[in-house]
């Protein structure tokens, strides 16, 4: 029989919406600003096809896990695993999978909406015509500057973070549905334009064949993690965003088809973004490794001297504030959630409460870009460990526990009435997957880390 539970929070609204949603937490500041940056510290295409295996092999039956489990209990991530444990009849422990999972999306958000500032505060300079005309090194030096300074990027943060706070305590429905309705086609509308002012530079089959050309010499143990982590971080893998989302889901809608949709949407902007991007970084003679600010350092050329380039450089950084948004409000739903079922709190404390954590861990991320900038732990700032942290080895545990809670654990009957693929090749091949492929696959990536493999 179909699943009769409801959810205390509401339902998406049709599976569209869900589609909208869930494409709206996929597609972020992880597509457009991280997917570069690493591939470009990565080397390029042997690391792209590692993210692409990851992604079909791991993340498209992984999403439909989480999507399954959410929606079989209609509960926030953490009871979602309490239940499903006691149903099993298994070791109590699985629940701090959910416990994890809360945690991590809390930590993301911490650095992530710090970077979602520096793109809000890049609409303000485009709107005032910084870029006009300027050349790389005036583009660097305007980042630089923007960066050096902790105060301003605190200001920024914390008003990217009271945004997100705003849209979760209105809860599921209202204004969620209604901003990415709009939001997605223009992002995707956008980016299709600039792809087109790329290919007209003299940089773009560099910057094609640096994405797609595979040079395998230059992947290692740790890029192989990243690659990894980055396919988990993309399709919001791994930490109970995906299981959130998928307990406001109707039972009629096929998850199946949507975790392939919404992966191929995300696959397809990060690639979009890649094409970009490192056109233009050849183009200007810049570096593909220059890190995290490679963004910033490289769209802007093209929109101080492309035609209409100020328009385009507005709504370019508006849409990706919008995109990070929709993302933002996922990575802390779970936390809500959790706040607001377990310990009875209204959504307004719940919202507070947990905003206050990651606004107060974000301040670490401010400080690695200025005033800590040489205080490392490992070799890495305080943002590269929390990203590390998070990225490289709580998410891809994380979707480790969970295809071998489904793999293993969980009754069969119960993920297949679940999923409900409507034949039973379907079932084998997604069992197939989650039980051996992807744990296997996390597995030897991490045995590679340390040096065994
Ligand atoms: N997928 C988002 C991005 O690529 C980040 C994210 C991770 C969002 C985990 C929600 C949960 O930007």
């Amino acid at each position: 029989m179909a699943n009769v539970k409801k959810t205390i929070h509401g339902e998406w609204s049709s599976r569209f919406a869900f589609i909208l949603a869930a494409t709206g937490s996929a597609v972020g500041l992880g597509n457009i600003w991280k997917f570069p940056y690493i591939t470009g510290a990565n080397g390029g295409g042997a690391f792209v096809l590692v993210y692409l295996l990851c992604v079909a092999l791991i993340g498209i039956p992984l999403m439909m896990a989480e999507t399954m489990l959410g929606r079989r209990t209609r509960q926030d991530p953490i009871n979602t695993m309490e239940i499903l444990t006691e149903e099993a009849g298994a070791d109590k422990n699985w629940h701090y999978l959910g416990w994890m999972g809360v945690a991590a999306g809390v930590m993301i958000l911490s650095y992530y909406s710090v970077i979602a500032g520096w793109s809000t505060a890049y609409v303000l300079k485009a709107f005032t015509g910084s870029f006009f005309d300027a050349d790389p090194a005036v583009i660097k030096a305007i980042f630089d500057d923007f960066v050096s300074n902790p105060l301003r990027l605190t200001f920024w943060h914390s008003l990217f973070m009271t945004a997100t706070l705003m849209i979760v305590v209105r809860g599921v429905n209202n204004g969620l549905e209604q901003a990415v309705r709009y939001l997605m086609p223009s992002l995707f509308g956008l980016m299709i334009l600039l792809l087109g002012y790329a290919m007209t530079t003299s940089g773009y089959f560099d910057g094609f064949n640096f994405l797609f050309k595979p040079d395998f010499s230059k992947l290692t143990g740790d890029s192989v993690l990243t690659a990894m982590g980055q396919a988990f971080f993309t399709l919001s893998l791994g930490m109970g965003s995906v299981m959130v989302y998928g307990s406001y889901l109707s039972s009629d809608v096929s998850i199946a088809k949507t975790s392939i949709i919404i992966a191929t949407a995300d696959t397809f902007v990060a690639l979009l973004a890649g094409l970009i991007i490192f056109p233009l970084v050849f183009t200007h003679g810049l570096h593909p490794d220059s890190g995290p600010g490679l963004i910033f350092k490289t769209l802007p050329i093209a929109f101080g001297s492309m035609t209409g380039g100020w328009f385009f450089g507005v709504l370019f950084f508006i849409v990706l504030a919008i995109a990070a948004l929709t993302s933002s409000i996922a990575l802390i739903e779970p936390a809500v959630a959790w706040l607001v079922e377990s310990k009875g709190y209204s959504r307004e404390k719940a919202c507070t409460q947990a905003g206050l954590v990651a606004w107060a861990l974000g301040l670490g991320t401010v400080f690695s870009f200025n005033i800590w900038s040489d205080v490392k732990l490992f070799e890495r700032t305080f943002f590269d460990l929390i990203d590390y942290l998070t990225a490289n080895l709580m998410l891809p545990v994380g979707g480790f526990c969970i295809a071998v809670f489904c793999g293993w654990i969980m009754h069969h009957q119960h993920s297949e009435q679940e999923l409900n693929l409507g034949q039973p090749l379907g079932f084998k091949l997604w069992m197939l997957l989650v039980r051996y492929v992807a744990p296997l696959a996390v597995f030897l990536v991490f045995l590679h880390v340390v040096g065994v493999l």
